[in-house]
């Protein structure tokens, strides 16, 4: 289920976080990264992660909380979130879909999986389905150019994708739960199942 944190501005924390944040055991796991570092600066990727892992997401909240305590501008914050592919500032989805569009995979079609991949799962990159099934999104070059086109299942590699590969292979996901092997692909394409042709 997706989770919100739930905003309350006339109950904070005396470092500036809400009450019911503060007592939240994920925000504690933050703090005690942020302390075990002893609020240095060169801890925010450290810090970042262990958020990241806690909550799924990186609110603008804890963004904030985080650079306060390591005395950095929340750009700097910001800018580290949005940079590293790993991290994300909104919740996400049960599983998760990475397309690369960097130019090697961008050459070798990359761009039509995502638009059969939007329109399959009726999400748009970048978001994450109504019902928080899958998030999908798209980075710029995974760095395994010799596979593209490449995309990334639930942290799962998977080169050399097509569309119809693409899409057959998050269908088994989210039906099953488990990426696919290469040999379901082909056994699924074999039945002629689901949205393969
Ligand atoms: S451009 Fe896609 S993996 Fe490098």
């Amino acid at each position: 289920m997706r989770e919100t944190i739930v905003r309350n501005p006339e109950s904070k924390h005396p470092a500036g976080i809400p009450s019911e944040l503060a007592s939240d055991p994920r925000f504690q796991a933050v703090e005690r990264t942020i302390k075990q570092f002893q609020c240095r600066a060169d801890a925010l990727i450290e810090v970042l992660h262990v958020a990241q892992e806690a909550f799924g997401y990186l609110s603008d909240e804890l963004m904030a909380h985080v650079a306060r305590q390591l005395k950095i501008p929340f750009s700097q914050v910001y800018g580290v979130a949005t940079f590293y592919h790993f991290f994300s500032l909104e919740p996400r989805g049960a599983h998760t879909c990475v397309v690369c569009t960097g130019t090697a995979c961008y050459v070798k079609r990359s761009a039509e999986i995502v638009t059969r991949l939007e329109q399959e799962f009726d999400v748009k990159a970048g978001k994450t389905t109504d019902d928080g099934s899958l998030t999908l999104s798209t980075v710029r070059c995974l760095g395994t150019c010799g596979q593209a086109p490449v995309m990334v299942l639930d942290g799962e590699t998977m080169g050399q994708c097509t569309p119809d590969s693409a899409a057959a292979a998050v269908t088994v996901l989210l039906e099953s739960g488990r990426v696919p092997s290469t040999d379901d692909g082909r056994s699924r394409r074999n039945r002629g199942g689901g949205n393969i042709p």
